[in-house]
């Protein structure tokens, strides 16, 4: 085989005889595209530098070098620019839940909230709304875990001597009626979305954990749903949902705490029945 270069494009092969002509790629040098300049708005609070205020920080990131995400961009700042942004994320894929902040004034999660590609409008992101602040978008979680807690969020038997020796089964009807309940990850995007959770979020203990009391209350191999049901009987715990549906709104897997909420509200209208109807009974027996 022989090579013979024709011209400044064009090679020829000759091979058994046969030529044949090649054109060179062409190497031609691509124009870089226009940045695209995006201004990112960022909350910002050091409790650890003395008489530091919150104040909003502005940073410029060219969208043609920053991947699609909020969290992206997040990344790209601490990285790049501001090593003292402070803000958690762990999974980048809206499972663990801690990237939770409010962006362009709706609570959701930063990695699975695309960056608005309009460069005339800064993105403006903020810390959890009415939650205390640990540093930056950090919020304190301690209240909405210690609730979280409070509604023993695990199966519940009477009789404990069978733990572990056996599995506890289920219909896959009662399965399927965990569904849009286990999916929750906790991020509070919807308890913090809720307006009675802003006033009396000590008391009330808000959608996401709600719906999560409501998730064991109906797991057919649960056998604690009448204590359950008298723990929220008090009238902040539960009775302060308005049904607004704020939380249903702005909840980033498109869970429905609020539905959960109405039918826990039945759950107990039922409840409450069967104890004044058992109160009843024992008024009339011991008469
Ligand atoms: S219900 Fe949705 S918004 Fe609320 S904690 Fe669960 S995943 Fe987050
Ligand atoms: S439906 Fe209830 S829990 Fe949801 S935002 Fe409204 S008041 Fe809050
Ligand atoms: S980083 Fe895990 S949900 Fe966003």
């Amino acid at each position: 085989m022989s090579v013979v270069c024709l011209s400044r494009n064009i090679l020829a092969v000759r091979n058994s005889g046969i030529m044949v002509m090649v054109r060179h790629a062409q190497t031609a040098t691509v124009p870089a595209p226009e940045p695209r300049i995006k201004k990112f708005q960022v909350y910002r609070w050091d409790p650890d530098t003395p008489g530091d205020k919150p104040r909003m920080q502005t940073y410029e990131i060219d969208l043609n070098k920053c991947g699609p995400m909020v969290l992206d961009a997040l990344i790209k700042i601490k990285n790049e620019f501001d090593p003292t942004l402070t803000f958690r994320r762990s999974c980048r894929e809206g499972i663990c839940g801690s990237c939770a902040m409010n962006i362009n004034g709706g609570n959701t999660l930063a990695c699975l909230n695309k960056i608005d590609t309009n460069t005339s409008k800064p993105t403006k992101i903020y810390p959890l709304p009415h939650m205390y602040v640990v540093k930056d978008l950090v919020p304190d979680m301690s209240n909405f875990y210690a609730q979280y807690k409070s509604i023993e969020p695990y199966l519940k038997k009477k009789d404990e001597s069978q733990e572990g020796k056996q599995q506890y089964f289920q219909s896959m009807e009662d399965r399927q009626k965990l569904d849009g309940l286990y999916e929750c990850i906790l991020c509070a995007c919807c308890s913090t979305s809720c307006p009675s959770y802003w006033w009396n979020g000590d008391k009330y203990l808000g959608p996401a954990v709600l719906m999560q009391a409501y998730r064991w209350m109906i797991d057919s191999r649960d056998e604690f749903t009448e204590e359950r049901l008298s723990k929220l009987q008090d009238p902040f715990s539960l009775y302060r949902c308005h049904t607004i549906m704020n939380c249903t709104k702005t909840c980033p897997k498109g869970l429905n705490p609020g539905k959960a909420i109405a039918e826990i509200k039945k759950m107990m209208a039922t409840y409450k029945e069967s104890i004044l109807h058992a109160k009843h009974l024992q008024d009339h027996y011991s008469t």
